[in-house]
């Protein structure tokens, strides 16, 4: 795979309640041009979701999100995860991820921790939590002493702002929760879900 970061200029973050809704959203976010897709492991059914989804959506690049424990890096992948995104970054956490055998984006929000994981190898991150850790002006000022670091923003951007974080040098793509609205996913409404991916895998980067 190339760089996580490459695949679509959305990383769409889902949280999935019924297993039975995993496969059909999968297929919408896909229709609608973004392959790259993030379960997080905040329901009971996130794993059974990662899996049904690599099983029968190949097109899917599918991985696990809210990682936080080697506990987690290890269900994660035996479930299938094609990739796994962690909120923040503790060494532990770091020395699983990095034996995990797949591609991990790290989460980071300070200048240190940034260098922490620089340090370590890691050039490309989460930042979460984008807009409350202080959003647009944050992540540019970033790039002045750590150039050569890509990030995928994540933490309360939407169609209307994602624009402007990609259009920063050190954003390679943004992640969020708004293509799957909590009452589509309840309704079954997968035509408004792949309106919704298709407008974001629209956005220029
Ligand atoms: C995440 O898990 O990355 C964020 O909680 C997603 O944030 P959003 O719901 O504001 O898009």
């Amino acid at each position: 795979m190339s760089s996580l970061l490459d695949i679509a200029p959305v990383i769409p973050v889902v949280v999935i309640d019924d297993p039975e809704t995993a496969v059909p959203l999968a297929r919408a976010l896909v229709a609608g041009g973004l392959p790259a897709i993030e379960v997080t492991l905040r329901t009971a059914a996130a794993l059974d979701a990662i899996a049904r989804i690599a099983a029968e959506v190949p097109e899917a690049v599918v991985g696990a999100g809210t990682v936080r424990t080697p506990a987690d890096v290890a269900a994660s992948v035996a479930a299938g995860s094609a990739f796994l995104v962690s909120p923040g970054t503790t060494p532990g956490l770091l020395d699983a991820l990095e034996a995990g055998g797949v591609p991990f984006l790290p989460g980071a929000a300070t200048a240190s921790e940034v260098m922490a994981l620089a340090e370590r190898g890691v050039t490309e991150m989460k930042f979460f939590p984008a807009e409350a850790a202080g959003g647009l002006p944050y992540l540019k000022a970033l790039g002045g002493p750590l150039p050569r670091i890509r990030f995928c923003p994540t933490g309360g951007i939407r169609l209307a702002t994602a624009p402007d974080y990609l259009a920063l040098p050190n954003v390679g793509c943004v992640g969020g929760t708004w293509l799957t609205p909590a009452d589509a996913l309840a309704t079954g409404d997968y035509p408004r879900i792949e309106k919704l991916a298709t407008e974001a895998a629209a956005l220029r980067r």
